[in-house]
């Protein structure tokens, strides 16, 4: 068990150099930093490093089939870690980075294979976000950085989650208040001729394809057979400590089933936007906001937020799949699946 190190960033930007710097420098020695993007936090590790890489697989308990997202500052450095870029990869950088989208394009052998765990392909982003961007610049080379979270467990929108699941097994964590997005990026499969979405995430699917034209969306669970696409769809994702379920969003319907599990002795956390949990009598309700993008903002913490109360089991109310809905959804359907034994 080591000390892992906490910064928080302030205002002051002489005093943010500093920090960045000596972040930066662990980065360079091999270890490994969390950081904020504007989607969810990242662990990053030096992406040139098989060594430093494996670090991150260590800590985070990741199957190491599974790739990682190498993360740049400039379009420049995006390019020198790739073969070729199509011509609507340069119009999405136009359009979409810095921000939540990641391309998946032809590596040059330049990052480590274990960033690449062996494809012939690269995961690459610009994270929008002054701390991620000065971290990476700072350090000189692109960052591999997977969510910053225990494998299988909700990814981390705040300093706290990444505490509670890395604290003692990584050098730093850089504290930059709640991240502003809450869901991850976009992942877009750029090797032929139209996009391929491989992860629903920060940019739509149709704000996509007012760009492009086309866009062609993977599906998640890919026959046996056939890879998926993108190795981390096979994985148990994003869930919290105790079950999940998924049920429509009727009042009658959801407080008859807190209703029966208290009757039973069981208590149920509820996950609900303002107005429904405004509505519904239960022990333990976490609002999650108004609208799509605060309830994608709050998403993870709400699945955190029981984890040190007494609840046996979590609902929640299902939303709309339209725009960030996509990605909302995508990530619930994912963190209800049963029968999967937990991770740690
Ligand atoms: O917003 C985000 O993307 C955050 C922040 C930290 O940048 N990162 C993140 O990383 O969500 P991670 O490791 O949790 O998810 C990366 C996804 C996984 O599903 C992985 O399988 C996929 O990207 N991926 C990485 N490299 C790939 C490749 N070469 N081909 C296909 N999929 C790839
Ligand atoms: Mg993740």
């Amino acid at each position: 068990m080591k000390k892992t190190k906490q910064w928080t960033l302030a205002t002051d930007k002489k005093a943010n150099d500093e920090i960045i710097e000596e972040a930066a420098a662990m980065i360079n020695a091999g270890e490994l930093v969390a950081f904020p993007t504007e989607t969810v936090y990242g662990l990053g590790a030096d992406a040139l490093s098989d060594e430093a890489v494996e670090r991150i697989f260590q800590a985070k308990g990741r199957p190491q089939d599974n790739p990682l997202i190498a993360h740049v500052a400039t379009q420049e450095q995006l390019l020198s870690l790739v073969t070729s870029v199509p011509p609507f990869v340069e119009q999405l950088i136009y359009h979409f980075s810095p921000g939540p989208i990641t391309y998946v394009l032809p590596s040059n052998g330049t990052c480590a294979s274990r960033v690449t765990a062996g494809l012939s392909t690269v995961a690459i982003r610009i994270p929008d976000h002054p701390v991620a961007l000065a971290l990476i610049k700072a350090s000189g080379r692109p960052i591999a950085a997977p969510s910053a979270n225990t494998s299988g467990k909700p990814s981390p929108t705040e300093a706290s989650h990444v505490i509670e699941d890395l604290s003692g097994k990584i050098a730093g964590i850089l504290d930059g208040g709640q991240t502003g997005i809450g869901m991850e990026s976009t992942v877009v499969d750029c090797t032929s001729n139209v996009p391929i979405i491989l992860r629903p995430g920060g940019v739509t699917a149709d704000e996509i394809r007012k760009v492009v034209g086309e866009v062609k969306i993977a599906n998640a669970q890919s026959t046996e057979e056939k890879k998926p696409l993108s190795p981390g769809v096979k994985y148990r994702h994003y869930s919290p400590d105790v079950p999940l379920t998924l049920m429509r969003p009727s009042v009658t319907h959801m407080q008859q089933y807190i209703d029966d599990a208290q009757a039973n002795g069981k208590i149920v956390g509820v996950l609900a936007s303002d107005a429904l949990s405004r509505q519904l009598i239960a022990r333990k309700t976490f609002a999650l906001g108004s609208d799509l993008s605060q309830i994608a903002k709050n998403i993870y913490r709400g699945l955190r937020s029981f984890s040190h109360e007494e609840v046996d089991e979590i609902i929640c109310e299902t939303f709309p799949k339209e725009g960030i809905g996509i990605a909302i959804m995508n990530r619930l359907e994912r963190a209800a699946e049963k029968n999967s034994t937990n991770n740690k």
